[in-house]
């Protein structure tokens, strides 16, 4: 059985995935940013599928029914796993998808060839290929249907039934979901051949099969938290993560050993001078440096800065992790971000803001650690004192947060390591008198946001897109959206803006929005060529993110005015007669140059 390493690199087999599925009838869609538009649900992009959700529940695409592309996503959950061989924080996937077009059995076919294929696809040995499917359960029945059609590829004996803890897969809470089928892939070097269910799932334990593709069959809907019931249409949800296909098509046992981490493991190494950490520590130490300080690149790339709340307080969190880990290494005060060019390099042509922003990532790097440094070694004399005395109550942490700057995933860190707990519940409760923090760290947020297509939600999102006309009216073309987080409850809006915007001019901006709503407005939904919307004057912020052929929403009034023009993804209301009452509730700085305003229908 041959270990497969075909030499083939990070950026041959991102456009091997998109080549072979344009070729397919695939559109080739450009990575939407990491920070998702106007879904507050999640703080980042969990998954290639997740900017695409309105249309996996129904509204056309623009491009087709047939989409590719590789997704930059984020993942913190399993932060601390980071250090192990498949752990990363930040990830590419690959993904292809049917919005109700193809089903399982092109799903199955192609994903297969792409596997194996050596001409058109990675060459992968189907002798290390084990395939999982769904065993059924009381929301859906077993997919005999997947398992017969990979019998066509696949030993019987290599195929097993899984329940749905690993078999069905849904983003959240909230949206379309279905049984899946995974495919795994041995990478030792002796390989592992023919194994009952029971050697598969302690070889899975061991790390000796990583799942390299998931074909998701979403047919299904979720609310709540409980299947509900199926969508109007079939879709198919694949993704592949770039790191993992990278480990079994170079022969390697971890990510940092491929092509992507490579250059950037050596820099490290190079900085390192010497640290006073064993050799398990400096391998787990470099790991999380090379991680954290690769997401911090791809997140400020897109826009995020570090703060306390947010998106902002994630970037934050993993900076000061990566300043703890430094240390650990010897890397020299002030250098992590000479991280940062290296990183840029392997993206170039793929994602090209990430050099184009370089200024801005090595700006901010560079503050972030300066910043904390300044207060980490008085807080590392602080934490080793309360850890000595026994334990850390949550008022402790907190000053551990706000006099220090030790974010308090990092105490409790400390804490875990010399075996003492944490008040985290009393923390919570200091935190909140100081209304800061976010529930960052699971990237789940709350439920709600677009995805889930609420009645109030729908009202907000369209009232937004007129708050923004009647900014940008009042306040001047410079005025963009900087960001949206639209829930059942209110809209959070922020936009471009250098100054405080004064009562009068948010009057004006709610009547604007209330006329609107008043003379009961249609919103038109049409389909046209990006420069053609450009030219028009269509309002749109991360163009570069829209295919070639974009939906423009439009508010427009029986007697012909035009209200709002926009880029979106849906979903509007019809009509903006039975909204409501527009109010903006709040008005503040978040950012310099970004405001922020709160709104509401009453
Ligand atoms: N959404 C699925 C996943 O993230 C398949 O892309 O695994």
């Amino acid at each position: 059985m041959e270990k497969t390493s075909t030499g083939m690199d990070s950026r041959e087999i991102r456009q091997r995935f998109l080549t072979f599925f344009e070729k397919r009838g695939h559109a080739v869609l450009p990575s939407a940013p990491l920070v998702p538009e106007n879904d507050p649900s999640v703080l980042f992009n969990t998954a290639g599928m997740q900017p695409l959700v309105p249309y996996l529940m129904g509204t056309p695409h623009p491009s087709g029914k047939r989409l590719a592309n590789s997704q930059k996503c984020v993942r913190t959950q399993d932060i601390e796993e980071v250090g192990d061989k498949t752990h990363d924080t930040f990830f590419e996937m690959l993904g292809n998808w049917s919005l109700g077009d193809y089903f399982k059995e092109d799903a199955i076919k192609w994903s297969y060839e792409f596997l194996t294929s050596k001409e058109e696809g990675l060459g992968l040995d189907p002798a290390r290929l084990y395939v999982t499917v769904f065993e059924g359960n009381d929301d859906a029945p077993r997919d005999n249907e997947a398992f017969e059609i990979w019998k066509k590829y696949m030993p019987e004996h290599r195929i097993y039934f899984m329940p749905a803890k690993n078999n069905w897969w849904s983003p959240g809470d909230n949206g379309p979901c279905g049984p899946d089928t995974e495919m795994f892939y041995d990478i030792t070097s002796r390989g592992l051949g023919d194994m009952t269910k029971e050697e598969y799932l302690s070889a899975d334990d061991r790390q000796d099969v990583v799942e390299i593709w998931n074909d998701v069959f979403m047919e299904y809907e979720k609310k709540d938290g409980k299947v509900i019931g199926k969508l109007a249409m079939k879709n198919v949800d694949t993704g592949s993560g770039l790191e993992r296909i990278l480990m079994a098509i170079q022969g390697k046992d971890n990510v940092f050993d491929t092509d992507l981490f490579e250059p950037l493991m050596r820099k490290i190494k190079e900085l390192a001078k010497g640290g006073t950490a064993t050799t398990t520590d400096i391998v787990r130490a470099e790991r999380i440096v090379a991680d954290h300080v690769r997401t911090a690149v791809m997140m400020i790339a897109d826009g995020v800065r570090p703060s306390n709340t947010d998106q902002g307080y994630i970037l934050r969190r993993l900076l000061r992790r990566a300043v703890r880990y430094a240390d650990v290494l010897g890397v020299g005060h002030g250098t992590l971000s000479e991280l940062a060019p290296v990183i840029a390099e392997k993206y170039k042509g793929v994602y090209d803001n990430v050099t184009e922003k370089m200024g801005d990532i090595v700006r901010e790097i560079w503050e972030e650690e300066d910043k904390f440094r300044k207060t980490l070694e008085r807080g590392i004399k602080e934490i080793t004192r309360l850890i000595s005395a026994g334990s850390i109550s949550g008022v402790e942490a907190f000053t551990l947060f706000s006099t220090y700057g030790f974010p308090i995933e990092m105490t409790e860190e400390f804490a875990k390591e010399k075996g003492i707990s944490v008040d985290r519940a009393e923390f919570d409760i200091e935190f909140k008198k100081h209304q800061a923090l976010s529930r960052a760290g699971a990237e789940q947020k709350f439920k709600g946001g677009l995805a889930d297509g609420g009645e109030k939600t729908t009202a907000l999102h369209t009232a937004t897109h007129l708050m923004l006309a009647g900014l940008r009216k009042y306040l001047g073309d410079g005025v963009h959206q900087a960001g949206s987080n639209i829930t059942e409850e209110r809209t959070r809006f922020d936009f471009t803006y250098p100054q405080k915007v004064e009562r009068d001019v948010l009057d004006k901006v709610e009547a604007y929005v209330n006329e609107a709503i008043s003379k009961v407005c249609t919103v038109k939904i049409e389909q046209m060529k990006k420069e053609d919307a450009k030219a028009k004057g269509v309002e749109g912020s991360f163009w570069e993110k829209y295919p070639d052929v974009v939906n423009v929403y439009s508010v427009v009034s029986p007697d012909g005015t035009q209200y709002s023009a926009e880029l979106c993804g849906g979903p509007h209301v019809e009509q903006t007669g039975k909204m409501g009452k527009f109010k903006i509730v709040k008005e503040e700085a978040v950012a310099q140059g970004i405001r922020r305003v709160k709104a509401v229908l009453e």
